[in-house]
């Protein structure tokens, strides 16, 4: 592999969300403030959204890091559970001792104790779910029970949404109207500019302890452009550019390398073939005009 080769002592474009390589982007730098400051006023119910890719997994656990003591994170990053499983998932990352036998009502009062004994403490739960597109109904209903847990005057329990696009459609359904109504903040995480894709790849290089030269600027652009600035996209293609640069035991990629790597990149080359395709076309009409005018076809 390349690693030796370009001395990285990591792989720079592993698709792992390594918090090691979190890159401060605009997009990244909002979302995370924007969550703190929704934790810190104790707002409840928060919702981050972005599409497949846009780094949502990363964003879980560099906040985890982010929590000052004041908060105790627990982490659910597979969501495909029943509302029984919820609850046991939720109460183990709480550090409830549970034994098999205990019955739903008795498990949710113990939540509810522990959680009033962190309040006692001056700290506060936050239940971070990844994936949360993929909740159903009913472990929906089950968080919205959760989130009513509260003292008089505080919520004893924040909890904070990650998904893909598909989560508001299904938050928009009338059965969840109730958990609707209670997230207060929200925010879609969007792609990088090309302008952050050149910084991305640049900080991934020096990060990993190469050099920013090994994928020149002018390149960058039109990775960008392939990967509509889609980390997780930036991160494939570069990495097959690296492993052609390296077969060829070259010092910096070229544009064969990349066009390659992005020919050989099914959701990139769909965006390459038609300006290819509009590009073969007007060389065709060019031709086909100079032909005839060549021939001296009539009317030209
Ligand atoms: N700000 C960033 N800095 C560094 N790397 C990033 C950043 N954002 C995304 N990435 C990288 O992009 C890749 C995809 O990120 P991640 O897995 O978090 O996406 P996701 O939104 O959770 O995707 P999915 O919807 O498929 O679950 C990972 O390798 C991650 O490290
Ligand atoms: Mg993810």
């Amino acid at each position: 592999m390349y690693q030796g080769f370009y001395h990285f002592t990591e792989m720079p474009f592993s698709l792992t969300p390594n918090t090691d390589f979190f890159c401060a982007l605009a997009p990244h730098n909002e979302a995370l403030k924007v969550i703190l400051s929704a934790l810190s006023m104790s707002e409840g119910f928060i919702k981050v959204t972005g599409e497949v890719g846009t780094g949502k997994t990363l964003l879980c656990r560099k906040l985890i890091n982010h929590l000052s003591d004041k908060f105790v994170a627990c982490y659910l990053p597979n969501p495909y559970l029943t509302p029984d499983e919820l609850r046991i998932a939720f109460a183990n990352e709480l550090g409830i001792d549970i034994s098999n036998d205990v019955a739903a009502q008795g498990l949710h009062s113990a939540i509810e104790t522990k959680l009033l004994a962190l309040k006692k403490e001056g700290r506060q739960a936050v239940l971070i779910i990844d994936e949360a597109q993929s909740l159903s109904w009913d472990a929906l209903e089950m968080l919205r029970l959760f989130s009513n847990l509260e003292t008089e005057k505080s919520k004893l329990l924040q909890i904070v949404l990650f998904g893909q696009p598909e989560l508001d459609a299904n938050l928009s359904n009338p059965k969840v109207r109730q958990i609707r109504q209670r997230i207060s903040f929200s925010y879609t995480l969007r792609t990088m500019t090309s302008a952050e894709v050149d910084y991305y790849i640049g900080h991934r290089l020096t990060t990993a302890g190469g050099s920013e030269q090994l994928i020149p600027k002018g390149l960058r652009a039109f990775i960008a452009l392939v990967t509509r600035g889609t980390p997780r996209l930036v991160n494939i293609v570069c990495h097959k550019i690296l492993l052609r640069a390296y077969g060829q035991g070259k010092s910096a990629a070229s544009w064969q390398h990349t066009i390659n790597a992005v020919f050989d990149t099914d959701d990139c080359k769909r965006r390459l073939v038609p300006r290819q395709s509009i590009v073969i076309l007007s060389i065709a009409a060019v031709a086909v005009a100079s032909a005839l005018h060549l021939y001296g076809a009539p009317g030209l």
